[in-house]
């Protein structure tokens, strides 16, 4: 089988300002090449002196890797800690009056909490958990709006050694009841409503909902945060009020200090067949993971206000609203609502609001911001960003030069992060200081993280040529295992064929272009193969929406009978939905713009129009609906993961 082939060729490159590398925590190539070095001589000293250095232990570690059962990695095993404990108390001594967390709700209010102000707001929950019950290692499902009332409830599991399973807002009672039976959970923590967007989600009904189902039996606690004191049904035996439960509630909590490997978390992650994935994370290799990335790739310093527009529900709100920055004792923004609503400057002007310096969202936002106004942050007053970030999926050079253009002034570095749910923290990204960037590629690897691309058999490709992206050495941050799943975890993630079951398979495509930089070419789920030509999806996409009409492309093969595979392209113009003769004018004009840009091999056969693209609730295109589409096969696949159903309908056909 040929290796995925490579047809982008992007040649701009951004080198660090002077006035940027002077003051970054990486200040050059160098300083990251050192580090890099010190990881490759002895990794395990490396990683041994981050955990000492970055992490508060109630008992010191003296093992840093036992590797005796891998793939079952555990990482300073015999050490003893408490992640809410590096999170807050650590802070109280010298910043308690610091503002933690500036929360603005949906309709535009402001609450402000300090350090000491978190503190007992988690630490009051802790202990009205443990006054119900809930002990070391119970399972606590978390489904909260984006709120401060969501962090609290993460950290106060945290507090007491509870492992939470965060399900996002929007997900449908079934997924909820899924979730809940497959963590046998016995607490659900929730709101009566959110509010995101002026519109009402009525969280409680759903959660009544999911455990009515049969087979939720193990929860005995619902805990009901009261966001919009709407009515709802309430069971006397199993739900109580959070104002409620904590009113007279101590302040204080001591910690339960917990082994190194105690699961902090499980996170439940779609894969493209079977039931979700409950990964499961650890407390310190996690907590060390998020630490570290904060500083090298994030760059911290106090000064920053930092905003990471995730939600909760997704391992970028863990590890970089609910954790990470915690951990450093940052000022950090929390928005409940959406980016669009009630307008679509509501990012720019909350960013100009509450002076942000550090911006992280995802490129599906980015795209969506474009299409609804390109020239929207020219009205607003930018100049307290130092630094944006993007996150979940390859961003497309295009959509990097207006981010980086419009939104940063051509003055912030944009780190383009690719890690995921399974790796807890950043794997491959540039330190903004220390590295030139290029539009569309992640750089390079953080130090300490052995990422390599490789062919079916585990042998490393050369540069230029794409294969399958792994990681070769066991790393802090990453998954443990599938929650109960173990066979599942051995697997997907360390298969046989790579490196004799010793790397982790991550599930993407990539290549390293001349100077080593890796470029994502997209799932490897996704990846198309044209008379014998294996292509990722990423370069096709980002070509289309290089061409000014476009704001979004995805990308699938069909099945042709000569070819093997055609490229069938479905696009989301800036402008109107296209009309009549317009629609065969633009697919033609499309189609020689992509034969022109990257080669006559990636032209699409057929454009298909519309209004949006099909996605996950995290904001990702459901590549493998449009495929169903393109072969024009009715959906039979579980959709209940889908943010927009409706849009299916619209690109079943045709345009025309
Ligand atoms: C994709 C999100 C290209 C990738 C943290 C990965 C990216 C999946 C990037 C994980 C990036 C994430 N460039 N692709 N910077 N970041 N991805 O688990 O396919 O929601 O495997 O974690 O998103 O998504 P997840």
């Amino acid at each position: 089988m040929p290796t995925i082939e490579s047809i982008l060729n992007e040649t701009r490159v951004f080198p660090p300002s002077k006035e940027f590398a002077s003051k970054a925590n990486l200040p050059s190539f160098h300083a990251y090449q050192t580090l890099c070095a010190e990881a490759e001589q002895n990794y395990l000293n490396f990683w041994a002196k981050r955990a000492q250095e970055q992490i508060v232990w109630h008992k010191p570690f003296t093992q840093v890797l036992n590797d005796q059962e891998a793939p079952f990695f555990q990482w300073f095993s015999d050490g003893v800690l408490n992640v809410s404990y590096n999170c807050l108390d650590r802070h109280l001594e010298t910043q308690a009056d610091k503002v933690a967390i500036i929360f603005e709700s949906d309709e535009g209010e402001v609450i402000r909490s300090t350090y000491h102000d978190l503190h007992q707001r988690v630490c009051k929950l802790a202990n009205a958990l443990k006054s119900q019950n809930i002990k070391k290692g119970d399972r606590v499902v978390i489904y909260m709006p984006m709120r401060i009332e969501a962090v609290v409830a993460m950290q106060a599991c945290a507090r007491i050694g509870a492992i939470h399973s965060v399900v996002f807002g929007g997900f449908s009672a079934k997924s909820l009841h899924e979730r809940i039976h497959d963590a046998d959970a016995v607490a659900v923590i929730t709101a009566d409503e959110q509010v995101r967007g002026g519109k009402r989600n009525p969280l409680k009904s759903i959660v009544d909902e999911a455990l009515s189902m049969a087979d939720a039996i193990s929860v005995r606690l619902v805990v009901v945060y009261q966001r919009t004191g709407t009515d709802i049904r309430f069971n006397p035996v199993r739900d109580v009020w959070w104002h409620e439960l904590t009113e007279n509630i101590s302040s204080q909590c001591e910690p339960e200090w917990v082994d190194a490997e105690h699961p902090l978390f499980t996170l439940y992650t779609s894969g493209s067949t079977g039931k979700p994935k409950g990964v499961q994370h650890s407390s310190a290799g996690y907590l060390l993971g998020t630490k570290e990335s904060m500083q090298w790739i994030f760059d911290y310093k106090p000064t920053d206000v930092f905003w990471c527009t995730a939600d909760v529900g997704w391992i970028t709100g863990h590890s970089y609203v609910a954790y990470g920055p915690l951990a450093m004792g940052a000022t950090q923004v929390i928005f409940e609502g959406i980016p669009t609503y009630p307008n679509a400057g509501r990012f720019w002007e909350i960013i100009q609001k509450h002076k942000v310096t550090t911006f992280y969202t995802a490129p599906t936002a980015i795209r969506s911001l474009i299409k609804l106004g390109a020239d929207l942050p020219q009205q607003y007053e930018l100049s307290s960003l130092r630094l944006l970030g993007s996150v979940g999926e390859p961003i497309n050079p295009e959509a990097w030069m207006w981010f980086y253009e419009k939104v940063g002034q051509s003055r912030c570095p944009i780190v383009d992060t690719w890690w995921q749910t399974e790796t807890g923290s950043h794997m491959i990204a540039p330190a903004p200081g220390a590295v030139a960037l290029k539009p569309g590629s992640c750089a390079f690897p953080l130090p300490g993280i052995f990422a390599a691309i490789v062919d079916e058999t585990g042998h490393d490709v050369e540069n230029g040529k794409g294969g399958f992206l792994v990681i070769k050495k066991p790393f802090p941050s990453q998954v443990r295992t599938l929650w109960r799943d173990p066979e599942r975890f051995k697997k997907t993630y360390f298969p046989e064929n790579m490196g004799h079951g010793k790397y982790y398979l991550a599930g993407d495509s990539a290549y390293r272009d001349a100077d080593g930089y890796f470029w994502i070419m997209g799932r490897t789920d996704d990846v198309l193969n044209v008379s014998g030509h294996r292509l990722g999806t990423m370069e096709i996409e980002s070509a289309l929406v290089a061409h000014p009409l476009v704001a979004e492309a995805a990308v699938v093969g069909k099945p042709h009978e000569i070819k093997g595979e055609s490229v069938i392209a479905f696009v989301v113009l800036k402008g109107q939905y296209p009309q009549g003769e317009e629609i065969a004018q633009i697919t033609d004009t499309l189609r020689e713009w992509v034969a022109k840009e990257i080669g006559p091999i990636a032209k699409p056969e057929e454009v298909r129009f519309g209004e949006n693209l099909p996605k996950t609730r995290s904001g990702k295109i459901m590549r493998r609906l449009l495929r169903t589409l393109a072969k024009g096969e009715e959906i039979t696949q579980d959709i209940s993961t889908l943010e927009n159903p409706a849009i299916l309908e619209q690109l079943k056909y045709p345009s025309k």
